[in-house]
């Protein structure tokens, strides 16, 4: 009797349980999910992150500088709810500042600052050297992430995870400057991206921000084309680079780390 009585008793807890549970329990509702804002992400690298985040779940903000052309992103937005594309050219001042003031309160757990630009190769050689090429550049390599870390810092802080990513390259790296001189203009412009997250690191520590420097070493993506070296696919770079800053931590924070987990000498 007073085994069928507990058998009766667990059968209702279980009952009353089950009922307190939604239907879509394992679903994460709009505010539980991690958020990441990609940048220049209709294609390369920063495409990959847009897959990557956006199986895995997360709410994916994927900004690139004309949405209407951004195809592929927008196939890949249509299978996925939980991803949203918004326009950003990251060079533009009043772009950033509309961007930021759209997502006005809203949390961001991880921002990564991915566009970038080489600069066309032809203006950067002895008598061709184009100085508003490389106003462009640096508007775009160096100055943009700063500007887009500087506009949406609330929203970073208003994460949980609060994290900067920067695509940064071994280019930049003095320590491992080899061979003849190339591309000097993306060079320096993130060598200068390189010494400006260090300080923005330090400056935004004491609000728990982490800022990152990452190389994806070498990758299969338009900026690549021709390059005559061994790239890895995007998916092997990104399938690296998101595992590695899941790892990173304040304590890593003002950092220059290989995509493999090891750092790149400044
Ligand atoms: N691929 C590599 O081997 C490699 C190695 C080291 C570092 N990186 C770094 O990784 C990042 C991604 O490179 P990737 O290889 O994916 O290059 P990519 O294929 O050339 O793509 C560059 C992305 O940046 C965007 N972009 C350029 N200027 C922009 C602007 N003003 N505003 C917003 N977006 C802009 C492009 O958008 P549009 O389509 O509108 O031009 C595109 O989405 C870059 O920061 C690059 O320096 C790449």
């Amino acid at each position: 009797m007073q085994r069928f009585a507990s058998t009766i008793l667990l059968s209702l807890s279980v009952c009353l349980l089950a009922s307190l549970v939604p239907a879509n329990a394992a679903e994460p509702t709009h505010q539980e999910r991690a958020t990441v804002l990609i940048t220049g992400a209709n294609r390369g690298i920063g495409l990959g992150f847009v897959r990557s985040y956006g199986e895995r779940g997360w709410r994916v903000i994927a900004t690139c500088r004309d949405p209407a052309q951004a195809t592929e992103l927008a196939e890949f937005a249509n299978e996925h709810p939980n991803v949203s594309i918004m326009q950003l050219d990251v060079s533009s001042a009043s772009e950033t500042a509309a961007l930021a003031q759209a997502l006005n309160g809203q949390p961001i757990d991880l921002l990564i600052n991915n566009a970038g630009t080489t600069g066309n190769v032809r203006n950067q050689s002895v008598g061709k050297l184009d100085m508003a090429e490389f106003a462009q550049v640096l508007a775009v390599n160096t100055i943009g992430p700063l500007r887009v870390a500087e506009a949406l810092l609330p929203n970073v802080m208003a994460g949980k995870q609060k994290k900067i990513v920067n695509l940064s390259t071994s280019e930049a790296s003095f320590g491992m400057d080899r061979g003849p001189a190339r591309i000097p203009f993306y060079r320096s412009s993130k060598s200068a991206l390189n010494m400006l997250m260090l300080n923005y690191a330090k400056m935004v520590a004491d609000r728990g921000v982490t800022v990152l420097l990452v190389n994806p070493g070498p990758v299969d993506t338009d900026m690549m084309k021709g390059a005559g070296m061994k790239l890895a696919s995007v998916d092997s770079a990104v399938g690296q680079i998101v595992p590695l800053i899941d790892q990173l931590s304040l304590a890593d924070s003002g950092k220059f780390w290989n995509f493999d987990g090891k750092p790149v000498p400044w």
